[in-house]
């Protein structure tokens, strides 16, 4: 269609285009397809929308590489294009372990440009009675098809939101969202600088060393510091990630702070980042639970009310109450395990539950109506939920 020019003051001109343009408008439209899809699914905006944001992709593991006992890198293949994804981001995972329906969420450690050229990247660590992680470093092998549901989460980098520089406080296999990170940095895929604080016992247990050393050292944008718990050696900070660490490397500029690592880690941050006196904003965390407090275990039951069906399951004081379900082979939506996601939402009918500080990010709503976050409440008596 030919672009008609009118002038504000309406004249006899401004007539004839107005009759020229919706005659060759409604030319346009006669020419176009006669016959519009009837399902929404036919539309080509839709059908583009689906194959980005798919609901779940079926991926076949294409490689499998081993970091001593530690940890396994899983690489991954789609049957059609894979959904991208932010840096940071991660991907859920569905399991049937025995009668168990399990999910479990792993960052993917590969780069966004992968995705386009048909693969992830998530990487595997070993953790003591780790029921799902131990699964799988145990029975995954090359060829075998898994279900992951589209790539989800929060920790990553957006301009309007963080500074355009980042400090990374990577505990153990948190280190993944940062690889991703670096390396879609130095692609060109992200337009921030990082500097990544990296916590690990000993030298052996550091992952990707040699990738991120490389990174370093050819990308400008990338520091690497490597911050030693358990051992003294040259070339390492000793001690733990905490405010002097972050102040003696950190950028003169303003910076936000992305923290990924075990719940450990969270509590020792919980006292060290306010004497950076930094605005919460430049703050962001994922932290793997960090479990309950050690106690002698006690059994409970918990009456599930799930789409009017009712059954009494038991549960263990010191595992979730998510576990409780996924032990019983009841299907939760699920996906962040971090009380982030909001998808395992549940009404807790009656009961007393624990949730560890810092874990519980319920609305302010949802606390008043008593609905919980399975994924990060503990049992403390025998309890009545509704699954939503
Ligand atoms: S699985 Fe995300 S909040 Fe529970």
């Amino acid at each position: 269609m030919s672009k008609k020019k009118f002038s504000v003051n309406g004249t006899f001109k401004d007539s004839v285009n107005t009759i020229k343009f919706l005659t060759e408008r409604k030319k346009f439209i006669d020419s176009t397809e006669a016959v519009l899809p009837t399902r929404t699914d036919d539309f080509g905006v839709n059908k583009v929308a689906k194959s980005l944001h798919p609901k779940q992709q079926k991926l076949v593991i294409s490689k499998i590489e081993e970091h001593g006992n530690l940890a396994k890198s899983y690489y991954f293949k789609g049957e059609t294009e894979l959904a991208y994804f932010k840096a940071g981001q991660y991907l859920t995972f569905k399991l049937g372990i025995g009668n168990s329906v399990v999910t479990r969420s792993y960052s993917i450690a590969s780069s966004p440009a992968s995705a386009l050229n048909g693969e992830y990247q998530i990487t595997v660590k070993r953790i003591a009675d780790g029921f799902v992680s131990d699964y799988i470093l145990d029975n995954w092998s090359v060829g075998d098809e898994v279900i992951a549901f589209a790539p989800e989460g929060n920790m990553t980098y957006c301009s309007l939101r963080d500074a355009e520089n980042i400090v990374a406080i990577a505990g153990g296999s948190g280190i993944t969202p940062f690889l991703s990170l670096a390396r879609a940095i130095d692609q060109g895929d992200e337009d921030c600088a990082l500097t990544l604080l990296y916590g690990c016992r000993t030298s052996d247990e550091i992952l990707f060393k040699e990738e991120l050393d490389s990174l370093s050292e050819k990308n400008e944008k990338i520091n690497v510091v490597y911050v030693l718990s358990h051992s003294d050696e040259e070339g390492y900070e000793k001690g733990f990630v905490g405010a002097d660490i972050i102040k003696k490397y950190a950028p003169s500029e303003v910076y936000s702070i992305f923290v990924c690592g075990p719940g450990g880690m969270y509590k020792f941050l919980e006292t060290e980042l306010p004497k950076l006196e930094k605005e919460r904003k430049y703050i962001r965390f994922e932290v793997f639970s960090s479990g309950k407090k050690a106690e002698e275990s006690k059994e409970f039951n918990i009456t599930v009310i799930n789409r009017g069906n009712e059954s009494v399951i038991k549960a263990n004081s010191n595992e979730t109450v998510l576990c409780a379900f996924e032990r019983a082979g009841i299907e939760v939506p699920a996906r962040c395990h971090t009380g982030e996601c909001g998808f395992c939402r549940s009404k807790l009918v009656s009961g007393k539950v624990y949730i560890p500080e810092g874990e519980d990010k319920r609305r302010i709503a949802d606390m008043q109506f008593n609905f919980i976050h399975p994924c990060c409440s503990y049992p403390e008596s025998d309890l009545v939920i509704r699954i939503n």
